[in-house]
């Protein structure tokens, strides 16, 4: 029998405390022990234009409802060797070991370093936005020491700095950077960063988090080794899986490791008994059978566009949507020959208020939009046009809303002229 819960329901909750708003919304949501919310959940239809999740194509969304098959069925064995081809394509690799991780991107990050890692190692890693800072993290944890090349916030990590640091560590093992710092919206040059790796004989650990699907990348062509990406951002995907690929030299890295990976989740030694290629899987963990189904379709749709064309595709709706936003008197944050597609940061004019103008866009008009992080927190919002995301109608539907809502806030914009310079932008590509 359910009982009602002592602190719930009996409990006064203090006012104007910490304490109530961590109180609050749990009384709420019980009504005589029974959690409120324990009845079938309907999100609201929302547009998803901030730093991911993105939009899901309703194509992925209708996978994922298909019925769910034991794990090592046969038939599911066939897609997941299928998913394997797919992502070899995305990644643009003949990398053996290419696969999902069952896990978050965070958790692709975590698996190159602590697969690649050992306590004692030294590894370049360069910091230009929140998630170079997450590297350095996770390469400390494994005991390694990080020497960080630090750039400042929307501007790419320096090739100088990290030919110079290669050149004062010559015990560095690895590098490691972000090629699409979703933090900032700003890109590297991967490929002169993979390029100087080689050149010191190090391995390339590479965040594509944000990239893959959206900007070109070509893991094999640049020689990377340790490459990590997620589902939810120009996958037109769901959250929650982690496409990672390794190269030879890589494997070969973690097949003469001496002591054990310290995560057992993560030993990429295990999970390639369950995704290798031969037809013998050896049960590691229970695949998110939905997941992949919703995964593979996304892969299926990129290979049916073309990685060129998807490219094509975002850096077509970006500059439609930059000129839109320049026409209502609004700045870029990133110098242009840096700036990601899929991601714009845009600085928030004098005067208007951030959370207030992105919640207006929430509750009016059912848009998300990012809000800047670190140093771009209050100035900054950050707009998304990922996959599915990266859609005429939503460039022409995020400039309207804003526009209305830019208004609101007192800041005066005609009426129009971001629409007229997006479909300019347009019409000259045609
Ligand atoms: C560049 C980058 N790296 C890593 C991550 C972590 O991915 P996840 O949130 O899926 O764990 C993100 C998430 O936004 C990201 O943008």
């Amino acid at each position: 029998m359910l009982t009602q819960h002592p602190v719930r329901d009996k409990e006064p909750v203090p006012r104007g405390s910490a304490g109530a708003i961590l109180r609050a919304p749990i009384r709420h949501a019980f009504i005589n022990g029974v959690p409120k919310l324990s009845q079938s959940f309907y999100p609201p239809q929302r547009t998803l234009m901030g730093p991911g999740p993105s939009d899901v194509s309703p194509r992925v969304l209708g996978a994922l409802g298909r019925p769910t098959i034991g794990h090592l069925d046969p038939l599911f064995v066939e897609l997941m060797d299928d998913i394997k081809g797919l992502l070899q394509y995305a990644f643009q690799t003949d990398n053996e070991l290419t696969l999902p991780i069952s896990a978050p991107g965070s958790a692709g990050m975590e698996a190159c370093f602590v697969n690649l890692l050992s306590p004692g190692d030294t590894v370049i890693v360069c910091i230009n936005g929140v998630f170079g800072g997450r590297m350095r993290e996770n390469v400390e944890r494994c005991g390694a020491k990080a020497v960080v090349v630090e750039d400042a916030w929307g501007t790419p990590a320096d090739p100088e700095k990290i030919a110079a640091a290669l050149e004062a560590h010559p015990e560095a093992s690895a590098l490691a950077f972000v090629h699409a710092e979703t933090s900032t919206g700003t890109r590297s040059d991967a490929e002169r960063i993979c390029a100087l790796g080689r050149e010191h004989d190090v391995l390339v650990i590479m965040d594509t988090v944000t990239s893959l699907g959206g900007i070109e990348l070509k893991v094999d062509a640049w020689g990377a080794d340790a490459v990590y990406s997620g589902s939810q951002k120009c996958l037109s995907c769901v959250p929650g899986l982690s496409p990672v690929t390794f190269s030879p030299r890589a494997v070969e890295r973690i097949r003469s490791r001496s002591h054990k990976v310290q995560s057992w989740f993560l030993d990429m030694q295990l999970v390639m008994g369950y995704w290798g290629g031969d037809s013998k899987r050896s049960y590691h963990h229970t695949a998110p059978v939905n997941a992949l189904y919703a995964l593979h379709e996304s892969l299926v749709m990129l290979r049916d566009e073309g990685l060129e064309a998807a490219i094509a595709r975002h850096a077509r709706n970006h500059r439609a949507l930059v000129a839109g936003l320049e026409a209502m008197g609004l700045k870029m944050v990133v110098d242009a020959e840096w700036r990601l597609p899929q991601l714009n940061a845009v600085g928030i004019p004098e005067g208007v208020d951030d959370a207030r103008l992105r919640a207006r866009l929430l509750r009016d008009f059912d848009l998300e939009i990012g809000a800047g992080l670190g140093a771009l927190a209050g100035n900054t919002w950050r707009i998304g046009l990922m996959g599915y995301a990266s859609r005429e109608r939503n460039v022409v539907f995020c400039l309207n809303a804003l526009e209305a809502a830019l208004k609101q806030e007192g800041y005066g914009v005609d009426s129009g002229s971001a629409l007229e310079a997006a479909e300019a932008c347009w019409s000259d590509a045609a």
